[in-house]
């Protein structure tokens, strides 16, 4: 008797909820089925209209194939007000050779922001990585001058629509002090270089909002070395006017009290604080060597990081002046091939760092941050 009835109440609650999920016209969660999708209601930026820019890196041609970014993403490419190309205008692909320019990848970027009313923020005139080695090869002299050619022509031509640039990409190393083994610092023979950089951008465009970005910004030991490497060459005397947080985070990483420190710091500096390349990648990072399907339970633990994240953003909004994604959908984002080539050769791990999924299709993340 006592058996039965052991076993009868647990179908019965079966069948009960059974009958409540198919009357209300769902099925129960399933911590690992495929989450939902929506049709986004709102755009991104309206939504964020009274707190900062809202911008996305694009990417003009991938590496060789044609797949332009305004015909993959026509219908997410209206959330953002602002673009960034996310490799067009980086040394290498716009001045591959000494005086020999290839603007069109990044005009194309420049014509569609004009026609769609978006603003531009430049991405990266001074850096270790993508850029051609003629640049730092020769006499100091000569680098200086290879830098200031750059500069100005790339400047210069995009003058009327980029409101702001990362004039100088990660010079700081992991390791503290400055990134010694730097193409540019071993030219200069010293750390000099970012300063011309800062001084010959200024002398372009005084207006534009010139930026010091990197990674790691929020550890505490990198961000000392950059807010020391600030204050040591004065880099807000030669045009410096705001700090790039790359913001490549993951599911755990920054604390958001140490993000809040971060912000609270630059700011009291007097610098506008820019996020500069959002992604949040769903695995842990580096090391991480198991791939896993976007789950209900990842969809929810990410929704859940992007509503803290930009919970403390809007918090922020005086001192914020624009929030990047490096990206627009799941289906295009550098962590793929990134640290599958990097760490884990071989493997393929798809990773799933925006709120618009592979179909484009907004997320649970999407709600979060459009709903509060
Ligand atoms: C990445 C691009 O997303 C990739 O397509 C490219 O192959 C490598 O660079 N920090 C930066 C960005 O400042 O320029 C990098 O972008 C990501 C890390």
């Amino acid at each position: 008797m006592k058996l039965i009835t052991l076993s009868i109440i647990p179908m019965f609650l079966l069948v009960l909820s059974i009958l409540i999920f198919s009357l209300v016209g769902c099925s129960p969660p399933d911590p690992s089925g495929t989450p939902k999708s929506f049709t986004p209601k709102k755009l991104l930026h309206e939504v964020y209209s009274d707190h900062f820019i809202i911008g996305a890196a694009v990417a003009s041609s991938e590496y060789g194939s044609m797949d332009y970014f305004d015909k993959k993403y026509p219908n997410l490419l209206p959330h953002y007000n602002s673009l960034t190309a996310e490799n067009a205008m980086k040394p290498e692909v716009i001045q591959p050779l000494k005086g020999s320019f290839n603007f069109a990848p990044a005009d194309r970027i420049v014509k569609y922001a004009a026609a769609n009313d978006q603003k531009i923020r430049g991405h990266a005139l001074v850096w270790h990585n993508q850029t051609s080695s003629w640049m730092t090869e020769g006499t100091k002299e000569d680098v200086r001058e290879n830098m200031k050619n750059h500069i100005e022509t790339v400047m210069n031509r995009y003058k009327d629509s980029i409101y702001s640039w990362d004039v100088v990409n990660e010079a700081v190393s992991d390791q503290g002090s400055y990134r010694a083994d730097s193409p540019w610092y071993v030219a200069y023979g010293g750390p000099e270089y970012i300063i011309d950089a800062f001084k010959f951008a200024k002398e372009v465009d005084p207006e534009c909002k010139l930026v010091y970005n990197d990674y790691s910004v929020v550890r505490p030991s990198k961000r000392y070395d950059i807010m020391t490497m600030i204050k040591k060459l004065e880099l807000q005397k030669h045009g410096l006017s705001g700090i790039g947080i790359q913001a490549h985070w993951n599911l755990y990483y920054p604390e958001l009290e140490e993000l809040q420190r971060t912000i609270d710091l630059f700011h009291q500096m007097g610098l506008e604080v820019h996020i500069t390349e959002l992604d949040i990648d769903c695995f842990d990072g580096i090391g991480n060597t198991e791939n896993r399907k976007f789950d209900n339970d990842l969809a929810k633990r990410l929704a859940d990081r992007y509503e803290e994240i930009f919970e403390l953003f809007r918090k922020n909004s005086d001192k914020i002046s624009s929030v990047t994604f490096w990206g627009i959908a799941d289906d295009h984002t550098w962590l793929d091939y990134f640290y599958n080539s990097t760490w884990n050769a071989g493997k393929k791990l798809k990773n799933y760092p925006f709120v618009f999924d592979e179909d484009h299709r907004a997320k649970e993340a999407y709600k979060r941050i459009t709903e509060f």
